[in-house]
Parts: structure tokens; sequence; C-alpha cells
């Protein structure tokens, strides 16, 4: 077929509001015209749903794939969607509607579920805003994201500014978002006021057991922890922890500042050692029973030598750990000079560390993967300097999460499903979704993304949708290729295009 009939064939079939999209990825000069045909969409069809976001304005359609991630394995199979969810699903990809995407070869898996992002609004929406971050996080198959209480300014440590975080989300929001709220010292031991954040639309808490670089987001201590147990273990939410003990270490007063190895002498395994023994005792001192959506995690563990100490406690306690995807794809030894955007904090360790990383997630002993998106302005960044000590730490990357993930994966022996476990349904069970996101099946969110495993992942900064294009993923060879992500029911990017309106939902409620 050349481009003309091709394109007649599209456009006939747009204005015949039958509405029939092909999908003709195996001929690359074919796919200007898909974009052309989403524009189409637009512009052709009278929408019969003025208020919709999505670039479909059917009320139910079909996706279909040769390999979809089912909960119990990846087959050929056919997606029903009507409204926001998931209607039916069948092994038969041949349909009868003409409302299908037929995705062919590419992978249909549950949309990426990223539990560790900040995107510090109110107040820093000059770091990182909802409208940028989620576009970013769309972009790149996330299609829920679950939002620190910093470094917004204020922090959301009461139900004041979780409020005016929904009222910015509601409108602003790509993705599907949720909410973290902040257990400081401040309100550790006020079960009242952490209940009336959990009524608000928290889906659990966050502290910090070292300095957050945030003035108002204070670090707790064991007291603060052991106050704060009991109720979070009788209401049964998750306690996210920044687990650091910060020690003195001897450090070399001369030690050149722009070297990364100067930073990581900084921050030692150690630290995250002490953080998590603290922890594990405060657990075994607390006898208040648990309900079920308790638990522990441990957020972004950069120290594979903890994790033995992990899983001696799992069998005690509801432990469960992230690991972040920058921790699989950089190793301190492949640190330039004065890059300092691959400082975060804890920090990336050495690549025997990362590869004992990568097997932990490949094994199940790591339960999810997050991005810990968390970009700063380049001034603060000190990209002029080039200063590891002084610089912000944190990686911009949410955009990346995917590929990352999966390429690490692969190269270890990951399948498509580990993969969803690790971005999907364990993110899901963390954030108390388990019951509606994180699965392929009837009765769950229409959230999806469509991806090529095989194909290379765009990094280059002409496609970063991050505020600040600042990444140590830029130029980086991953695999993993997003075609399309739906967010609830609404297919919201195809081809690296977005709609013109975000069609996120707030995610209040835990269904567990
Ligand atoms: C698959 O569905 C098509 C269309 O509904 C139908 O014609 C066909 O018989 C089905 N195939 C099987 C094996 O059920
Ligand atoms: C706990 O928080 C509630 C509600 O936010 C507040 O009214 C109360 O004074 C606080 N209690 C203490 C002891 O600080
Ligand atoms: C990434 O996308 C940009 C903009 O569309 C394009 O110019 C570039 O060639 C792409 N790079 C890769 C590696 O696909
Ligand atoms: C989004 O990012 C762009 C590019 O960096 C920036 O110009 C714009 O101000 C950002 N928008 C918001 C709402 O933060
Ligand atoms: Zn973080």
């Amino acid at each position: 077929m050349d481009r003309q009939v091709v394109g007649l064939i599209i456009l006939l079939n747009a204005i015949a509001a039958g509405v029939l999209y092909q999908r003709f990825h195996d001929h690359p000069q074919v796919q200007l015209l898909e974009s052309r045909a989403l524009e189409l969409y637009h512009k052709l069809l009278p929408p019969s749903q003025p208020d919709r976001c999505g670039a479909l304005k059917w009320p139910s359609y079909v996706i279909t794939s040769d390999h979809v991630v089912f909960p119990d394995g990846v087959r050929p199979g056919a997606v029903f969607i009507e409204g926001n969810k998931i209607v039916a699903v069948s092994e038969n990809t041949s349909v009868d509607s003409p409302h299908t995407l037929n995705f062919k070869d590419a992978v249909v898996a549950p949309g990426v579920i990223d539990v560790h992002i900040h995107l510090n609004e109110p107040g820093r929406v000059e770091w990182e805003g909802i409208w940028n971050g989620t576009r970013a996080a769309v972009m790149g198959g996330v299609t829920t994201v679950i939002d620190m209480p910093l470094n917004s300014n204020p922090v959301t440590t009461d139900v004041v500014q979780l409020e005016a975080k929904k009222r910015a989300a509601k409108v602003k929001a790509w993705t599907n978002v949720g909410f973290w709220a902040g257990l400081v010292p401040e309100n550790a031991a006020n079960h009242t006021l952490l209940g009336q954040l959990v009524e608000a639309g928290a889906l659990g808490f966050k502290s910090f057991m070292c300095n957050s670089g945030i003035n108002d987001f204070g670090n707790v201590g064991g007291d603060d922890i052991a106050a704060a147990l009991p109720f979070l273990k009788s209401r049964g939410v998750p306690f996210f922890v920044h687990a650091e003990v910060v020690s003195s270490v001897d450090s070399d007063p001369a030690a050149d500042p722009t070297a990364y190895a100067t930073y990581m002498a900084t921050r030692p395994p150690k630290f995250e050692q002490d953080a998590i023994r603290l922890l594990i005792e405060k657990l075994d001192a607390d006898t208040t029973p648990a309900a079920p959506g308790f638990r522990v995690h441990i957020a972004h563990l950069a120290d594979s030598g903890s994790l033995a100490m992990i899983k001696e406690a799992q069998a005690r306690h509801p432990l469960t750990v992230e690991t972040c995807a920058h921790y699989l794809t950089f190793s301190a030894e492949g640190i330039p000079n004065g890059k300092t955007q691959y400082k975060c904090a804890p920090p990336l360790r050495d690549a025997a560390n990362r590869a004992a990383l990568i097997a932990a997630v490949a094994s199940g002993a790591i339960d999810l993967v997050s991005s810990d998106h968390s970009p700063a302005p380049p001034s603060l960044k000190e990209v002029d300097s080039g200063n590891f000590l002084k610089a912000w730490g944190g990686i911009s990357g949410v955009q990346y999460l995917l590929p990352a993930t999966w390429t690490a994966l692969e190269a270890a022996g990951g399948s498509l499903s580990d993969l969803v476990r690790l971005l999907s349904e364990a993110p899901a069970r963390l954030a108390g979704l388990g019951g509606s996101k994180g699965r392929i099946a009837p009765g769950y969110d229409a959230d999806l993304v469509v991806f090529e495993p095989g194909s290379p992942a765009n990094t280059s900064v002409a496609v970063n949708l991050h505020t600040h294009k600042l990444s140590p993923y830029t130029d980086v060879p991953l695999k993993g290729k997003v075609v399309a992500a739906v967010v609830g029911g609404e297919l919201t990017s195809m081809y690296g295009h977005l709609n013109k309106k975000p069609c996120g939902r707030l995610q209040l409620k835990r269904d567990d």
C-alpha cells in the first residue's frame, strides 16, 4: 500500500465515524499518518461527549495484541474497555467491533504505577510540577503516580495542605495521582491528625530517618516511630521510610568535591543498615495487631548488603522494600567528575552492588521499583561548579522508569510478567489499589501501557518532558519503546503524541 491509499483509508474510516483505527506501525513511513489519524479524530468527529479528555470518542473499544500480560502469563488477547474499566478479556484476538486498536506484536501490560515521585506542587513548581511531571510520566507508560509529601511547600503534613494538593492535581494530572502524607516529629504521636489525613485521602505515610533537605520536613527518631506504629498498624496503612541514619564518618576535608567518590564516602552502607536495624527493633517492640494494608516499606534501597537483614525480619513483620531504576542502571565507577545529575541519597554504589540489586529485583527479594523522580533547577544541582557535596540530591527520571527497569531486568533473565509484578502489581498493593489496578482483568481500571520491549527507548533531550532536562538517563541506550498509554480508559498518548487535555483521576481510597 502506498501512503495515499493508507491515508485515504484512515480518512474514510474516520469520516465514517466507525473509526477503524489500524496499526500500520510496520511501515515507518506511515507513522506520520498514524499521528495524523489522531488529529482527525479531534477535528472531524463531533465529540459526542465534549467533556471526554481522551483521543478516542468511542464509549467502548477493544485493544488487541499478540502479547497481553495477563496475571497468569503472556498470551495473545483482547481487552474490552468501557468507560474507565476493563469489562472483559478474551484470548480470541479476532474481534468484530470496528472500535478496535490492534497493537499486533507490541506488548499490552497494566500501566506502570510509580509509588515514589516528587511533584513539588504547590510551592516548588519551578523544580517540577504536576503538569510536566505527569506528562513525562504518561509518555513513559506510567499511568498512576503516588506523590511524596515533600518537596512541595508547604509539605503535606496536615489536611489543609493535602486539600491544596488535591485541588491542583484534579485539573492538572495526566496520570492518576495519589498522595502519601508526611509523618514528622510534630504529628507522629497525634493519632487524631494522622487519622484525618487518611480520611482526607492519604494512602499512607512517609518519614525520613535522616535530614530531608527540606527544613519543615523534620526527620523522625526511634521514639517518633514507636509513637506512630500503633496508629499505622491498627489503621492498616503503609509506613514509607527513607532509611538512613546519618552518623559521623571520617572524610578527607581535602578530597575533591567534584569527584563522585568524595560524595559516596559521606553516605556509607552503614547508614542504611543502622536505619533498617532500628526500624526492625521498633517493629519487634510493638505488639499492636496489624490490620491488612499495614507494612513498613523501605524506600529506595541502595545497599544490597541490607537484604539479608530485611529477609530475616520479613519472617516476623510485614516489611517490603523498593529500589529505584537508577540503582539498577548506573554505578559509581561510571560517574564522571562534576556530573551532579547522578547525585541522590542514598548514593549510587559500586558495580557489584548494582548487580546484586538487579538479582534481587529479578528474584523477588526486592518487591518493587520506583523512579524517585526528584529534580531541582540547575542552580541547585550546582551544574556550574560540579560540586557533589553542595548539589541537591535527587535524580530526574520518571519518563525512563519502564525502559530502565526493563533493560536491567531483561539482561538478568527477567520476564515481562516479572516487570509487571515490579512496576504494577506490587506498587498497586502497597498503595492499597490492588483491587482496582495493576492487573489486566475484568473489573479492573483500564490503565494500560503498550510498548515494544525490543525497540530502543528514545532518551534524547528532544523528547524529554520533565521541567528540567538534566538527567543521567539522557542518551543512555535503553530497551523498551512506549507506544501508547491508556489512563482510566482514555487513550492519552500514542506514538509520542499526547492528548490535548489531561485525563488523570485522584486516587484517594485504599481498597484493602
Ligand atoms: C473469535 O471471534 C470471532 C469474532 O467474534 C469469531 O468469529 C470466531 O469464531 C472466534 N474464534 C474462536 C476460536 O472462538
Ligand atoms: C492533634 O491534631 C488535632 C487536629 O489536627 C489538633 O486539633 C490537636 O490539637 C492536636 N493534638 C495535639 C496534642 O497536638
Ligand atoms: C527521538 O525523538 C526525536 C524527536 O522526535 C528524534 O529527532 C530522534 O531521532 C529520536 N531518537 C531516537 C534514538 O529515536
Ligand atoms: C514545563 O516545562 C517547560 C520546559 O522546561 C517549562 O518551560 C514550563 O514552565 C513548565 N510548565 C510548568 C507548568 O511548570
Ligand atoms: Zn524520594
